[in-house]
């Protein structure tokens, strides 16, 4: 669960007389982030929407005027943790009320999609409902809700239409930033519900990508990672005539002057093409780094989950991958205790991660989600052993993770610095491997690349000791 944050001026709308004193009306807006990147892409991108129409970012729901719960809808849980979220926000907003003021509730994103009426059944305190697909309606909903409208909900689906009403007004951005190249998913895994809440594959067209790049440099970012669902499924249309797939638009990218690296996220191993694969051998800037989730080791396993891939195609993947760039490090994701899964197709998924070495991994216990297949499978699993798999499982990818991070200790590694530390006096940054990287060092680092000497490592993050500022010019200038 994350937060995002802008930076922007306070906004001063005119203001308004409150007996002979004169009080100024700024509102502000609280949104808390749930779930994957795409999601906190989406919350800058409301914000980006908001602000012309005089809001500001808090920290504080209880001083919010406007709360948003950007929802993710992956896992039951974390559905479930909106409505005991929305409880507390309710709470507030009454707290609120008999201090005079009346705070707006509106909930977004996936659970928003997928749920639609139903959390205004549940949640009565709840004034909007919106979709993925039209935050840049938002303002519009906020003065339906202003005129007395109760219960709005808005999800139908446009997709491009809400990324050129967002692209006009992007907040600030700090030197790590995120770029939605693609949304939706036509891939139907049999576990997931993303096909039906963020609905059918979207490419942006190459254009408008490499527009929002560009000013996304311009604007401070270092450090571009592209998102999308299925990222590596893109085909947008090409600036001229025809698609570009995920590795042209790479290249095209990369070749941004003052963008020192790239990255991208998440991939499905069916769309890892051979051009892809040749781009981390043939782009110093796209990061030896890869998100490639397999789900299960056992064969059958992945075609109850209708994953069109075997365990024999990923590893094949991973060895091409490890031709072409050598020391990429690869992170995953895994399911345990789908229905079906026996004791031996779990054991097939603790070879899977016993043969690759994951540099990072996240495991789940298999949860049905209403609406997909998978639900209504009749063989599902226990949660006592969901439970017992998911530990056994977490136990070996710690030991690599822990792994992976100590073989840093004694190397010069590339940090770019993206923020201060949680002493004064300190920087936290990332390697080119994503690890996160702690050193003193001064805040007039943030969103510079230097080297710095790893001196500790655990299972989250490293230790660093930053050298002479020389390395710098390995990135710097390309
Ligand atoms: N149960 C458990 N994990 C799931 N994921 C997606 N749907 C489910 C589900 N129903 C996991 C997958 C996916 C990640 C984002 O969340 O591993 O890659
Ligand atoms: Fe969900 Fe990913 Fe499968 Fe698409 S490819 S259905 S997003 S798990």
């Amino acid at each position: 669960m994350e937060q995002s944050r802008i930076a922007a001026d306070d906004l001063e709308l005119p203001s308004e007389p409150v007996g002979k004193e004169v009080r100024r009306i700024a509102k502000k807006v609280f949104i808390k982030t749930f779930g994957c990147q795409m999601n906190v892409y989406d919350s800058e991108r409301m914000t980006g929407t908001l602000v012309p129409h005089g809001f500001t970012q808090t920290d504080s729901p209880i001083e919010a005027d406007l709360v948003i719960l950007n929802t993710c809808h992956i896992r039951e849980k974390a559905a479930e943790k909106v409505y005991s979220e929305l409880g507390r926000i309710r709470q507030l907003r009454e707290a609120r009320r008999r201090m005079g003021a009346d705070s707006v509730i509106a909930v977004a994103g996936c659970v928003a999609q997928a749920e639609g009426e139903e959390i205004i059944r549940r949640a009565p305190a709840v004034d909007i409902v919106v979709g993925p697909q039209s935050y840049h309606l938002l303002p519009s909903l906020l003065e339906r809700r202003a005129k007395g409208e109760k219960g709005i909900v808005e999800i139908e689906f446009p997709a491009a239409e809400k990324f050129e009403a967002a692209a006009a007004r992007q907040p600030r951005v700090g030197p790590s930033a995120f770029l939605t190249v693609q949304e939706g998913c036509d891939k139907f895994c049999t576990f997931c519900v993303v096909p039906y809440t963020r609905g059918a594959e979207y490419s942006r067209p190459a254009s408008e990508i490499m527009e929002e790049a560009q000013s996304l440099v311009e604007r401070g970012a270092r450090e571009i990672t592209l998102l999308g669902q299925n990222v590596n499924a893109y085909r947008g249309a090409a600036p001229k005539r025809g698609h570009w797939d995920l590795a042209r638009l790479l290249y095209a990218v990369a070749d941004i002057k003052g963008l020192q690296r790239l990255r991208y996220t998440t991939s499905h191993p069916k769309d890892m093409s051979d051009a892809l694969i040749e781009a981390h051998r043939d782009l110093p800037k796209l990061m030896p780094y890869l998100h490639l989730p397999f789900q299960a080791g056992s064969d059958r396993i992945l075609k109850a989950m209708n994953r069109r891939h075997t365990k024999e195609d990923y590893l094949r993947i991973i060895e091409r991958l490890r031709e072409a760039k050598p020391d990429i490090a690869l992170s995953t994701d895994i399911i345990v205790g789908f229905p079906g899964e026996t004791e031996e197709d779990f054991e097939e998924t603790m070879r899977l991660v016993d043969r690759v070495h994951f540099a990072q991994a996240y495991s789940f216990k298999y949860s049905a989600r209403p609406g997909t297949p998978a639900a209504d499978f009749a063989t599902q699993i226990p949660s006592e052993i969901k439970a017992e798999r998911l530990e056994r499982l977490q136990a070996l990818l710690r030991t690599q993770q822990i792994a992976f991070n100590k073989a840093m200790i004694g190397r010069s590694l590339t940090i770019l610095w993206e923020a201060s530390g949680k002493n004064p006096g300190q920087v936290t940054g990332r390697s080119p491997y994503l690890q996160a990287v702690h050193a003193e060092g001064r805040a007039e680092l943030i969103g510079t690349i230097s080297a710095a000497e790893i001196v500790g490592a655990g299972q989250n993050s490293l230790h660093g000791v930053i050298k002479n500022r020389e390395s710098i010019a390995i990135y710097q200038e390309v």
